[in-house]
C-alpha cells in the first residue's frame, strides 16, 4: 500500500500571505507543502499597485489599527502587526536588493515591477525548501482524531488532485472573492463553515460605486475627470472622511477617494462630497462678482476643473448668467452645493472590480497571536480570508505579511 506523505504544515493558497508564511515556516525547519489551484503564484501581487505592487505603508500606526483597517474588531490585527512591521518587510525587500520608492501618504512601490516581490517570496520559499503543488485542487479535508505522524495529537488528511497528504497543521490562505477571473474562490469560507468557524458577511470593498442610470445622466459626460475632493459617509458620530482624488466614470464614481469610502459605505446611505475642499468658494464667488462680467461657469473654471464648472452651471438657470448679474443667494447656493454634493449610490461594481473582500472568518474564533482557530487545533486562517480589511495604500499586503508571520512562528 502506498504511504501517504506527511508535512508539518500544508498551506492552501500561494498568494501573498500563503507564500510568505510558507517561506518563513520552511526556514524554521518545518516540512511545508504549499498548494494552489492556479498554475501561477500570486496573481494579485502581479496586478497590484498598477503592476508595481504597493507592498507596504510606512505610516501604519500599529497602536491604532482602526485607522487603517476595517472589520468587526480591527484591534485583532494589532498583535501580528506590531510583531512584524512595515520596517521588517522593508528590510527583507532591501536584503533582496529590490529598488523601491515612496509615492503618496507612506505608500511604498517596487521601482521596476511587482514581479520583483513575487520572485523574492519564491526565493524565500526556496530557502525554506517549501514543496509546491500547482495546479492542485483540494477535494476534501478531514480532521483525524489521532496523529497521522504517530503522535497522539489530532492531524488532518487532505485529499487533493495530486493525491492525499497528512499534516499536523492546515493553513488557509485562499484570500477573498475579488477578481474571480484570476483564481479567487470561496474555498476558505467553505472550510470555515465545515469546521464550525463563524463568518462575518462578505461584500466587495475598495470598489467603484454606481448610480441609477437616469439620475447619473447629467454626470456621465464627466467620465474621465479626476479631481481632489473630500468624501464622507456615516452619521455625525461615526463619520468617515477621506481627502483623496475622485474619478468620474460612465456608471458612477471611482478613484482613491471612492475606493476608500466604499469600505465604509452602507447600502442606501448617502455620500457627501466637497468638490473644492481647498477653496473658500463663497468668498471666491463674491470676489468674482465684484470684479468680473464673465459667465459664472467661466469664473468657476478658475476654481474647479472647467468640465466640472460647465456641467455644474448647467444644473440651474440662475447659474447660466454673468457672475456680476447673479444674486448673492444664487452664488451662495452654488458654493454650498459644490462643497456638499449629496448623492446616494445604488450599488458597487462588485467583485469583478473590487480590490478586496470585506468580512470573512470571524476574528472572535481565532487567536490573535497565532491565527489558529480556538476551537479547532491545527487549523489556521491568514490574510484576506479573515475579517480584517486594510485601507488602500499597502495595508492589505502588510496584513498578509504580518498574519503570515504570526502563523509561521506558531506552526
Ligand atoms: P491572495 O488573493 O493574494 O492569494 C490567494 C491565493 O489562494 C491565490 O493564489 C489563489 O489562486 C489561491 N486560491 C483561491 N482559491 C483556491 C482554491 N480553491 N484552491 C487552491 N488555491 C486557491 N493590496 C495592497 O496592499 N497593495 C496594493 O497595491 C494592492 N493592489 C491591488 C490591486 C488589485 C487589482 C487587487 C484585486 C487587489 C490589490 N490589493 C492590494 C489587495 C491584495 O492583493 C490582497 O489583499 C492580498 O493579495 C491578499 O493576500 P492573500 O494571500 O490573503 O490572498
Amino acid at each position: 500500500m502506498q504511504t501517504i506523505p506527511f508535512f508539518d504544515a500544508v498551506i492552501i493558497g500561494a498568494g501573498a500571505a500563503g507564500l510568505f508564511c510558507a517561506g518563513q515556516a520552511g526556514q524554521r525547519g518545518l516540512k511545508v507543502l504549499l498548494i494552489d489551484h492556479s498554475d501561477k503564484v500570486a496573481e494579485k501581487i502581479r496586478i497590484s499597485g498598477g503592476g508595481r505592487c504597493n507592498f507596504t505603508n510606512r505610516d501604519l500606526d500599529v497602536r491604532a489599527p482602526h485607522k487603517h483597517f476595517v472589520g468587526q474588531n480591527p484591534q485583532f490585527c494589532r498583535s501580528a502587526l506590531s510583531r512584524y512591521t512595515p520596517a521588517d518587510f522593508i528590510a527583507l525587500v532591501q536584503k533582496h536588493g529590490i529598488p523601491f520608492h515612496e509615492k503618496h501618504k507612506g505608500q511604498l512601490f517596487a521601482d521596476r515591477s511587482a514581479e520583483d516581490i513575487i520572485q523574492m517570496l519564491l526565493a524565500e520559499c526556496e530557502a525554506g525548501q517549501v514543496k509546491r503543488w500547482q495546479p492542485c485542487s483540494v477535494k476534501n479535508i478531514a480532521f483525524l482524531a489521532s496523529g497521522a505522524d504517530g503522535s497522539s495529537a489530532g492531524s488532518y488528511q487532505i485529499d487533493t488532485s495530486q493525491g492525499p497528504v497528512h499534516t499536523r497543521s492546515v493553513v488557509v490562505a485562499t484570500g477573498g472573492l475579488s477578481i474571480p477571473k484570476i483564481g479567487a474562490t470561496d474555498l476558505g469560507y467553505r472550510l470555515a463553515q465545515q469546521f464550525g468557524i463563524p463568518l462575518v458577511e462578505r461584500r466587495p470593498g475598495l470598489v467603484p460605486l454606481t448610480f441609477d442610470g437616469a439620475g447619473w445622466q447629467p454626470y456621465a459626460q464627466l467620465a474621465g475627470l479626476a479631481l481632489p475632493v473630500q468624501i464622507s459617509t456615516g452619521s455625525k458620530k461615526e463619520r468617515m472622511a477621506f481627502d483623496e482624488d475622485l474619478l468620474f466614470t460612465h456608471r458612477g464614481l471611482s478613484g482613491p477617494a471612492v475606493l476608500q469610502i466604499s469600505s465604509y459605505w452602507c447600502e442606501g446611505a448617502p455620500l457627501a462630497v466637497n468638490l473644492a475642499p481647498t477653496v473658500d468658494l463663497p468668498e471666491a464667488l463674491q470676489q468674482a462678482k465684484a470684479r468680473s462680467r464673465k459667465l459664472i461657469a467661466n469664473e468657476l473654471a478658475t476654481l474647479v476643473p472647467s468640465r466640472l464648472a460647465d456641467a455644474w452651471a448647467q444644473r440651474e438657470a440662475e447659474w447660466q448668467r454673468p457672475v456680476n448679474e447673479a444674486s448673492d443667494k444664487a452664488l451662495a447656493k452654488l458654493a454650498e452645493q459644490l462643497a456638499r454634493w449629496e448623492l446616494t449610490p445604488t450599488g458597487t461594481e462588485g467583485y469583478k472590480k473590487a480590490e478586496v473582500t470585506l468580512g470573512g472568518v470571524d476574528t472572535k474564533a481565532l487567536s490573535q497571536q497565532t491565527m489558529e482557530c480556538k476551537a479547532q487545533p491545527g487549523l489556521y486562517f491568514i490574510g484576506e480570508v479573515v475579517d480584517i480589511t486594510g485601507w488602500l495604500g499597502g495595508y492589505n499586503f502588510q496584513w498578509a505579511w504580518a498574519s503570515g508571520m504570526a502563523c509561521a512562528q506558531a506552526l
